[in-house]
This record gives structure tokens, sequence and C-alpha cells, in this order.
């Protein structure tokens, strides 16, 4: 299949006009929202959505987020919608937060990978909503990655995960936000967030009043575990070389690195601290070590970077935890398969 490249060659509205047909018509097109790059199909097709997993090689017990571009389409695709689900909407979309609620029988249960939830979110994304609303339909969408590797922030990082294997790729230049979004659950009594992202758990208990952090967000999940969110328990955002975060001062983190050098190193580390290791080890930056909303906008496309054949070790400075830092934890310790270490 040849993937074709929309809004490079053409007028944007044609092309926001030619991904809502192709999406309608069951096709496959990689969008962009202001978190990562989603690749889309339409909800109510289970064809389409079918052929979503098959290109990203997604596991089928891994529910997708469905997307939608006004929060009045709620009440068509889920039930028993609490008022906590309306606060968060007021509040937070259009915007990078997804709840998690009832799913009525209109998306099909493949959507949900079986489950009787649906996860919705209103991106803010203009092109996103622009071509939902084009399409006329609800747009499932997963990160545009293959399953496995860090989430896609450019038009660039789809095209190299999945060009050949989906239908189209709408090229609006880079996610603002850089990491996907909150997820949080709304079935239960008190609000669970799944997925921490852009809307923090400040934000949330702000609406909420009581929220619960689930297990995964700080932990590593084994794959016999029973989990509120499947995808919490799949290795993710790995490069191919093993990856250790090291939690200390910059002095001690250098003086662990120097102890432990190896062949083929590289090292992530914050804007500044890369002359202390360029002379020996590939050396790739994530933002300033006080700027958590750099370190999510540029996480994702550093681990890109560190995936190559002459890396096979990698050391990484550990992240703050406050705000959204608690999200770019979460992702840099899952590339890191929670491996730590306090210096
Ligand atoms: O920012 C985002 O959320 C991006 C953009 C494209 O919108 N999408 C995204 O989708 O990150 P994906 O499939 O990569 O991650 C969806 C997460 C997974 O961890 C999945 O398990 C969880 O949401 N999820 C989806 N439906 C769920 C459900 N019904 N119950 C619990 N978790 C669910
Ligand atoms: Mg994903």
């Amino acid at each position: 299949m040849k993937t074709q490249i929309l809004n490079r060659n053409e007028s944007t509205e044609q092309a926001i006009l030619q991904a809502g047909e192709m999406l309608k018509s069951g096709k496959t097109v990689a969008i962009p929202t202001e978190t990562v790059y989603g690749l889309g199909a339409n909800a109510l097709d289970e064809k389409a959505v079918a052929k979503i997993f098959e290109a990203k090689g997604r596991p089928q017990d891994n529910p997708l987020i469905v997307h939608i571009e006004s929060t009045d389409k709620l009440e068509l695709y889920c039930d028993d919608i609490p008022d906590k689900a309306y606060k968060l909407a007021v509040s937070f979309w259009p915007g990078p937060l997804t709840m998690v609620l009832k799913r009525k029988s209109v998306i099909p249960s493949s959507v949900s990978a079986g489950l009787d939830t649906v996860a919705i979110r209103l991106p803010s994304n203009e092109y996103a909503r622009r071509i939902i609303a084009a399409s006329g339909c609800p747009i499932a969408a997963p990160s545009a990655n293959t399953s496995g590797s860090p989430s896609p922030t450019k038009a660039e990082h789809v095209l190299h995960d999945l060009d050949g294997r989906i239908d189209a790729v709408f090229d609006g230049g880079d996610s603002e936000v850089g990491l996907e979004s909150t997820v949080i659950s709304l079935v239960g009594d008190v609000p669970r967030l799944l997925r921490p992202g852009a809307v923090t758990p400040e934000m949330l208990k702000e609406v909420l009043g009581e929220i619960i952090i689930d297990k995964a967000v700080t932990q590593l999940i084994s794959s016999q575990e029973k989990v509120s969110s499947p995808g919490m328990k799949y290795r993710h955002y790995a490069p191919r070389a093993k990856m250790t975060l090291i939690r200390g001062s910059i002095d001690a983190t250098e003086r662990y690195i120097k102890e432990n050098l190896c062949e083929k190193m590289a090292v992530l580390c914050f804007d500044g601290d890369e002359k202390l290791f360029s002379e020996y080890a590939f050396t790739v930056t994530y933002g300033a070590e006080n700027d958590s909303k750099a370190q999510a906008s540029r996480l994702f496309d550093a681990l890109r970077l560190l995936d190559r054949d002459d890396v096979e070790r990698i050391y990484a400075r550990c992240p703050k935890s406050d705000g959204i830092g608690l999200a770019v934890l979460n992702r840099i310790s899952k590339a890191a398969a929670f491996d730590i270490v306090d210096v």
C-alpha cells in the first residue's frame, strides 16, 4: 500500500476534506493532535478499526481512544455519564484529557477490546478537530507508532514506523505537548488516574476533589496482573538498548556513570549536561532540568534518536515528578523498564 502524505502539496482545506473522506470510507489516516499523532479510523466501522490493530501490531486486548469533535457527542457513545465528566469537559476539553466511561453498544466491542467501557477524548488541535468534523464520524485513534516504540510527535516519526502500512498521514507539524493524554476512569466510585499527562493530578483534584492514582503510573506491572488500563502492562517507548535512570545531582550522576563505563554507551541528559559526557558517550538532551514542559515535548524524539545500532547501553538523568513531570517520569521509567538507581 502507498501511504499518502496530506497537507504537503495541496491546500490545507483540500487536505482536511480528503482526510475526512478517507476516514469515512474505512481507510486509516494518521492525524496530528496536540499530544502525539494518532492512527485514526472510523470508530463505528469494525473493519476499519481492525486495520489499526493490524498496522501497529497492537495486541487485541489493548483498547483504543475514541476522538470526538464536540462535548455533545458524549451522549451518543456513553451511558450513565456522571456529573464529574461534564465538569472535566468544561475545565479541560478540548485538550489532552481522556475519560473512561460506560460504553454504548454503537461503539463496537473491538474498539474497547471487549471492555464495557470506552475511552473518549476531544482534542484541541485544529487539524484534528476539522478532520474529525469532515469525516462525520467518531475517530478511534491510538498513537501512530508501531506497538512498543515511542509515540510519534512528528509526521516523520509516523512514516518511519508505518510507511506502506497505512493509507495516509496528515502532516500538521510537531505535536505541542509531546506526551499522550491524561487518562482518567470515571466508572468507579472514585475517579482513577490511569495514565498521567499534561492535565496533571493537581489540576484534576481541583475539579474532582479526591482521585486515586493507579499503581501502574509509578510501578512496573507484570503481564500476569489484572490492570485497570490494559495499555499500562505493555513494554513501551523503549529503544533497543537497555536503559537505566540515574536519580540524583549532576555531580553524583557523573561519578556513577564514570564508574560504570561501558562499550556503545549513550547518555540522555538535561540541556547543558552534554559537555560532561560527550567525550566518551553518544549524548542526547531532552530539555532543561527545571523545565518539565520542554522535557515532555522532547522526550519521545530523544528516545527515537537513541534507538540506533551503535548504542547498547543508556544512562538517563531522572526527571522531577511534579506537575507534568509525573507524566515525563512515567514514560521514561517505562522506557527503562523501571530500572532506577539512586545516587
Ligand atoms: O494523547 C493520546 O491519548 C493519543 C492521541 C492520538 O489522542 N492516543 C493514545 O492512544 O495515546 P493509545 O492507544 O496509545 O493509548 C490509549 C491508552 C492505553 O493505555 C489504553 O489501554 C487506555 O488508553 N484505554 C483505552 N480505552 C480504555 C478503557 N476503556 N479502559 C481503560 N483504559 C483504556
Ligand atoms: Mg500508544
